[in-house]
């Protein structure tokens, strides 16, 4: 026999194995001890001795594609295919959920709408009236140089000026008045979209803001701690107290500087080991996590919207959901951005 009569041999048996129409009992036909191939592989005898190489290796090819082949059908038609076990268990589709944002998003506003506040939103794109002036940020006042602003490259309105990327949700002040059509009482929290020029390991371009604003008559800071104390309970459990630090925005007078007690080391700045001996509390430092801005609403403010500042009095905060979430969880995440980087190998975890 020579090589060419085996590649023969080796392909009619192939153009066989494919049009076999059982799968069970081939293993037996082809690899079996009178199976074919063990039938053809007798041949090599026959075989010019400087050939023999050759033909041993086509043969070993031809083998491990039997076996291959064959191993294949075996798993694709299991000999039971005529029976189904129905105890088995089934395959868990995989199910999705909320962003951590969205759901840090939910859970505020849920706490909020329990004393009376209402959700609202507002453009995510908006007026400089909106985002600056109209929150006593006269045009080119320096103060506006702390939130680094896209502006949008459209027309400007000959009363509401430029177009720009929302940089805080403050621009919900003056609109919230405006649609209760300078009505109070008003008990607002929007939460949305916030835009600023500034990526690093802990900012992102887009991030999230909610921002509370009250107006009514007789209202002092003592509702606004009231306030913020509230929260801090619902958002980081029990015993979480707030803290407020004198500070500046235009738009508030006194401004404040809001804090919450770590809720790791139960506001101490120290934790006990499994040993017995203190430590500084890694999470906090000192005991206390700063979160945002707040105030009293400023009078221009209240005058913008259309709101008597003689009569009515209001309070105002806002900050970040990333931050205040992440404080929640007690992360530590080294760089802010991987929320949004869509790796489901830190999504999963929430
Ligand atoms: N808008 C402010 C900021 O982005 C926060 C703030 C909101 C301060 C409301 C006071 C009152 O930093």
């Amino acid at each position: 026999m020579t090589i060419a009569e085996l590649k023969q041999q080796i392909k009619l048996l192939k153009t066989q194995l494919a049009s076999e129409t059982i799968s069970s009992g081939l293993r037996s036909k082809y690899l079996g001890k009178k199976g074919h191939f063990n039938q053809i592989a007798q041949v090599l005898t026959q075989i010019d001795p400087t050939e023999r190489k050759q033909a041993g290796i086509l043969l070993n090819q031809f083998k491990t594609f039997l076996e291959n082949h064959i191993a294949n059908q075996e798993t694709s038609q299991p000999e039971a295919a005529d029976w189904i076990d129905l105890t088995a268990p089934g395959i868990k589709p995989h199910v999705g959920h909320l962003h951590p944002i969205s759901q840090a998003m939910d859970e505020i506003t849920r706490i909020f709408e329990r004393i009376g506040f209402t959700r609202v939103r507002y453009p995510e794109v908006d007026w400089d009236w909106y985002v600056f002036e109209s929150l006593n940020m006269p045009k080119n006042h320096p103060a506006r140089d702390e939130w680094e602003t896209f502006f949008i490259d459209a027309p400007e309105d000959q009363e509401k000026g430029k177009m720009v990327l929302t940089t805080h949700t403050s621009n919900g002040q003056v609109r919230e008045m405006e649609r209760l059509d300078s009505q109070p009482p008003i008990r607002m929290i929007n939460i949305a979209r916030c835009y600023r020029r500034q990526q690093d390991a802990t900012h992102t371009q887009m991030f999230h803001q909610f921002e509370g604003l009250v107006i009514d008559k007789g209202i002092s800071l003592q509702h606004l701690k009231g306030t913020l104390d509230y929260f801090a309970q619902e958002f980081y459990g029990p015993g979480t107290k707030s803290r407020i630090r004198p500070f500046h925005f235009q738009f508030t007078e006194p401004s404040l500087e809001v804090d919450f007690s770590c809720h790791i080391c139960g506001g101490t700045g120290q934790v006990v080991t499994e040993d017995g001996t203190k430590q500084k509390c890694k999470f906090c430092k000192s005991g206390w996590h700063e979160v945002g801005g707040a105030g009293m609403v400023h009078p221009n403010v209240l005058k913008a919207g259309g709101i008597d500042p003689e009569k009515y009095t209001g309070f105002a905060f806002g900050w970040g959901v990333e931050r205040t979430y992440t404080l929640k969880e007690g992360m530590n995440i080294d760089d802010i951005r991987l929320i949004y980087s869509g790796d489901l190998r830190f999504l999963e975890q929430f």
